[in-house]
């Protein structure tokens, strides 16, 4: 029997869930202020991580104003992934996502927000580029992750290696008809491409945080609970980390 892997948060309802993670993400954003040469937070977007920023930004408006400002000044944070094709204002963008639940809130520029260049000629020099600003950086330290309904967690889709870096991937159907919500509820308008760090950026941050809900995610959650790493469970790398926060309601756990 081996140990658990994740340091499991369970709460019956997802508002006391985000609470919770919300609360421990500003003691995070506190420390971080503190250091020296802080790592960038890395950022997921999803229907999972609206209420948690909406917590966060209750929260980190509730800090005094010098406080607030300080961190507004030392803001950087990575996002996972974007889709290729769109141009940063688009509202189906991660850009305009990222805006709208977090950058307007705390009064974030979009040179503190990083994304990948979506829009750019050659989404796989973006793609490099985006890495190594990254690892310029520092690489992540703080890494916030949702869980897609085929284990994939940024856009890393199955089957995808430990060490897959940062890159340009095909989107499966399933992740396009999970996301349709963005684009109208069709799939067919869902880019089949997308840029991603890879399992190897997400495995390098100093914790990671794991954010499950609904019952939608019940199925793959007690998959990748109850399995060992594969390349068919992108997620189940996460075990092998070694600071996995699991934060799960208990629709999630079924
Ligand atoms: C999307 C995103 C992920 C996100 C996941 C879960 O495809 N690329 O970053 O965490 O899938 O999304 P949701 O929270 O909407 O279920």
């Amino acid at each position: 029997m081996t140990a658990f892997p994740f340091q499991l948060v369970q709460r019956d309802e997802p508002a006391a869930l985000m609470q919770a993670c919300s609360h421990h993400l500003e003691q995070c954003l506190q420390q971080r202020l503190s250091e020296p040469n802080p790592r960038p937070l890395g950022l997921a977007t999803g229907r999972t991580m609206e209420p948690l920023y909406a917590a966060l930004v209750a929260r980190l408006q509730r800090w005094p104003q010098p406080q607030l400002q300080h961190l507004r000044r030392h803001w950087l944070s990575f996002n996972l992934d974007d889709y290729v094709g769109l141009e940063a204002g688009d509202p189906s963008g991660y850009f305009s996502y990222m805006q709208k639940h977090l950058g307007q809130h705390l009064g974030l520029g979009p040179e503190q927000l990083c994304l990948p260049q979506a829009a750019a000629a050659d989404p796989q020099v973006a793609a490099e580029a985006y890495q190594q600003r990254l690892a310029a950086a520092g690489g992540v330290g703080v890494q916030l992750l949702g869980l897609g309904s085929n284990g994939h967690v940024g856009f890393n889709e199955p089957p995808c290696g430990a060490e897959m870096g940062c890159r340009v991937v095909q989107l499966s159907a399933a992740t396009r008809a999970q996301n349709a919500g963005l684009f109208g509820g069709d799939p067919q308008q869902v880019p089949q491409t997308a840029i991603t760090l890879g399992l190897k950026e997400i495995l390098e941050a100093t914790e990671i945080h794991l954010v499950v809900t609904g019952s939608g995610k019940a199925a793959i959650l007690q998959k990748l609970l109850n399995e060992g790493p594969s390349a068919q469970l992108p997620a189940s790398w996460l075990r092998q980390h070694g600071r996995v926060w699991l934060w799960v309601d208990r629709a999630a756990m079924g």
